[in-house]
């Protein structure tokens, strides 16, 4: 389905600021080892009160505002999360409830890192078959509340906060171009999961544990980046009329890991400045880390009307994906 477009971004991050030196007061790491093996330098982490349905709605109400759009235009809502506030009402129905979309149909997406790709992947093609004119599509997480924070490989790496796009379908040649989706569960639980999960709780309820956090092989799940970054990019090419590598001006990868976005960008063969990577300041927020990207480079005119934008998604499951615009 062609013709639907981004017609307004925007952020929802926590105002608290974690940097490196911080961490290294908590666990046994420094500034230096972070910046050098991630890129990392900061990251946004919740206060107490803070949860993923209030950085997804604060994005949601910027994205509404540059689109021109009022909330009762909304007719869905595509919450794409692995840190739901609750494992029930879906956070999607809780962000409706705090923005006003009477008239939005709201569920979550759960596809790791890889889900605002699959979030918008998924409302391409609804528009059509549900009659939806304006969709909000949103990738939003709360890690800091399944982060071990006694674990250094992971709690430096993952944070807080989210993005947001309002869809609408235009028609003409602007908007999504092309969209990829892939999946691969034969990797084992451990490369990348939130243990122990419901599966490992008792059904009669007397073994909840206390410690219910991200655990993860950074070497597979890096390996698998280098490959999956550049795979996701070139499938959604593969599925436009004719368009190239060379065709793309900007690339908004997941921001996961500097050195996994350098590999990609030699694997592909194209300059390193057409990635947008903002992952310095916000770490690896999983399903929110594009749309924070996407809004940033919105913003401050870097994007422009026309440029080809390549989107590029991959994470837990393992899920991976892409879309192509044009903006
Ligand atoms: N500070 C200091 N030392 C650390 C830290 C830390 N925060 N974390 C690990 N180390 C130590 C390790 O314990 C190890 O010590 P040892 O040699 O004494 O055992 C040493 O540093 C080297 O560890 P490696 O795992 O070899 O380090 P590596 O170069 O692989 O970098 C990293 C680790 C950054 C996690 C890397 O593997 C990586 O980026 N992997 C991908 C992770 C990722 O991007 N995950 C999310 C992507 S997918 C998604 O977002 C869902």
């Amino acid at each position: 389905m062609k013709g639907n477009r981004i017609i307004g971004t925007g952020t929802g991050v926590p105002s608290r600021i974690v940097t490196n030196d911080d961490l290294a007061k908590i666990v046994d790491t420094s500034d230096e080892w972070i910046v050098s093996r991630t890129g990392i330098r900061e990251r946004r982490i919740a206060e107490e009160n803070e949860t993923t349905s209030d950085f997804s709605a604060w994005a949601a109400i910027k994205a509404m505002e540059m689109a021109g759009v009022d909330a009762e235009e909304i007719d869905l809502i595509i919450v794409a999360t692995l840190s739901p506030d609750r494992l029930l009402p879906a956070t999607a129905c809780i962000v409706q409830g705090k923005i006003g979309a009477t008239n939005a149909a709201c569920f979550d997406l759960e596809a790791a890192c890889s889900g605002f790709v699959y979030g918008l992947t998924v409302a391409n093609g609804l528009m059509p078959e549900l009659g939806v004119k304006t969709a909000l599509v949103i990738g939003a997480e709360t890690l800091s509340r399944v982060l071990d924070w006694t674990d250094r490989n992971t709690c430096v790496l993952f944070a807080d906060g989210g993005g947001a796009a309002v869809l609408r379908h235009e028609g003409g040649d602007r908007g999504i171009l092309a969209t990829y989706m892939r999946s691969d569960g034969s990797a084992p639980p451990p490369w990348l999961a939130v243990t122990p999960g419901v599966a490992d709780l008792s059904p009669l309820g007397d073994k909840v544990s206390k410690d219910f956090a991200i655990t993860m092989e950074g070497k597979e799940v890096f390996k698998f980046g280098v490959r999956a970054l550049p795979d996701a990019v070139m499938g959604a090419l593969a599925r436009t009329d004719g368009l190239t590598i060379d065709d793309v001006d900007w690339i908004i990868p997941h921001q996961a890991n500097l050195r996994i976005i350098d590999a990609a960008a030699k694997a592909l063969d194209i300059p390193r400045e057409k990635f947008i990577v903002n992952l310095e300041k916000y770490g690896n927020t999983s399903a929110g880390t594009i749309p924070i990207a996407l809004d940033e480079a919105n913003r401050d005119g870097r994007i422009k009307e026309g440029d080809i934008v390549a989107l590029s998604g991959f994470g837990a499951g393992l899920t991976w994906g892409g879309v192509i615009l044009r903006w």
